[in-house]
């Protein structure tokens, strides 16, 4: 790749550990496991595997907020700890540590001030921000009534509000609508011309594959497959003819000349089919299982609990014994092709019914008032004890 010989990598891994131990200092959860990895300039890369498979511990490890148990890990040519490396970085986290009191405009504000940015510059990145994120007519409410996916729009924000040149993302999809999901993606592209370097974890299979140059499948802390979607998902030992839709009589003719040989033709174009990400994804999957590598996150997906499966009838019952279920529904009609300038409309026309929804602060009830003071301790010693 152009990228590989003429620029220094944006992020660098060589022998990246992570060990979890517990409060005697043995080993709890191997998270990482020696891992190497290279990031380039521009690049879109997307970390991907299941469950307590490392990925966010590696992103943690890149911002500095967790520190390697073995090996060396650069970012932007210094410590991920240097304060003048965090400056750079823009880090949306799996989970949103926002306060909820401050309103959206004000969220940006407070971390537009944590940067030094002017206050005319926050105003201005506020608004813009907002506006991209498809938030404005929210930005006077407080961000702990926000919805997840509203709460992931600010977030998203948040990560940019000091203009950085790498972005790290944790799952930025998850908890929006497909709508949302292809605005962020959108963005993520939008952000890639800008020469932005984007790092995104993802179980969105089909997400990270709309958007990501090379992908990295983590299993057990360790680096499974690695390389370009081309790379990985190309199918070479076949080919592939793209044409207009063949009448019977040409596709006729067409076979019976590839009967006779394989000369090629100046109007064919031949590539290459290519599995789909998820297929790739699971023998990657399948692959580490068969080998028996160790994973501390979650192996494969349990029985139903007994006591669910009370009701003798139910339809769960006859799906997890893998009966035929009666056919029910009736066939789905095919939908009519919509162009782009409906579905434009129509995103349009959404936005506008779900802006300024009433927003009345009403007084809260005291037992929610405590709840909340609880979820807000609880937040702070999740704070203190992962360190930060
Ligand atoms: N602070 C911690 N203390 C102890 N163990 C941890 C800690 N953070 C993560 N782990 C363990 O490290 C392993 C990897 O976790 P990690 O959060 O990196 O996974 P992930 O790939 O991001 O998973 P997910 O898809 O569920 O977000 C898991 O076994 C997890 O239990
Ligand atoms: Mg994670």
């Amino acid at each position: 790749m152009m990228t590989k010989e003429n620029n220094p990598p944006v992020a660098s891994a060589v022998g990246l550990t992570k060990i979890f131990r517990d409060f005697w200092g043995r080993p709890k959860a191997k998270a990482v496991v020696d891992i190497d990895f290279n990031v380039y300039p521009g690049e879109v890369i997307g970390l991907l595997g299941p469950n307590g498979s490392g990925k966010s511990t590696t992103v943690k490890m890149l911002l500095g907020l967790l520190y390697p148990t073995a090996g060396t890990l650069s970012v932007l040519g210094r410590s991920p700890r240097a304060v003048d490396t965090k400056r750079e970085i823009g880090y949306l986290p799996e989970e949103s540590y926002l306060y909820k009191y401050l309103t959206a405009s004000e969220t940006l504000d407070f971390f537009g001030a944590l940067f030094g940015l002017s206050a005319a510059e926050r105003r201005l990145r506020t608004e813009q921000l907002l506006e991209m994120v498809g938030l404005s007519h929210a930005k006077r409410r407080r961000v702990g009534e926000f919805s997840k996916g509203m709460a992931r729009r600010i977030g998203l924000a948040q990560a940019m509000i000091n203009d950085p040149a790498l972005l790290i993302l944790d799952e930025p999809t998850s908890g929006l609508d497909p709508l949302g999901c292809k605005e962020v993606k959108d963005l993520i592209l939008h952000l890639k011309k800008r020469g932005k370097t984007v790092i995104v974890t993802s179980h969105m299979l089909s997400d990270v594959e709309d958007i990501c140059d090379r992908v990295m499948i983590m299993y057990g802390g360790k680096i499974r497959a690695e390389g370009t979607l081309n790379e990985l998902l190309t199918i070479t030992d076949a080919s592939r003819i793209t044409t207009p839709q063949l009448s019977p009589e040409v596709t006729a003719k067409v076979l019976k000349i590839l009967r006779e040989n394989f000369g090629s033709s100046e109007e064919f174009q031949v590539d290459h089919p290519r599995k789909s990400l998820e297929e790739f994804f699971l023998e990657v999957i399948a692959s580490a299982r068969r080998d028996s590598v160790e994973t501390a996150g979650v192996v494969s997906g349990g029985q139903i609990a007994g006591y669910l499966n009370d009701d003798k009838d139910s339809l769960l019952q006859t799906l997890t014994k893998g009966e035929a279920v009666p056919e029910a529904r009736p066939a789905i009609p095919e939908p009519a092709e919509t162009s782009r300038a409906e579905l434009e409309a129509d995103n349009i026309r959404l936005k506008k019914l779900t802006a300024e929804a009433p927003a009345k602060a009403e007084p809260e009830p005291a037992a929610h008032q405590a709840a909340e003071k609880l979820a807000e301790a609880n937040d702070k010693l999740k704070d203190l004890l992962s360190g930060k």
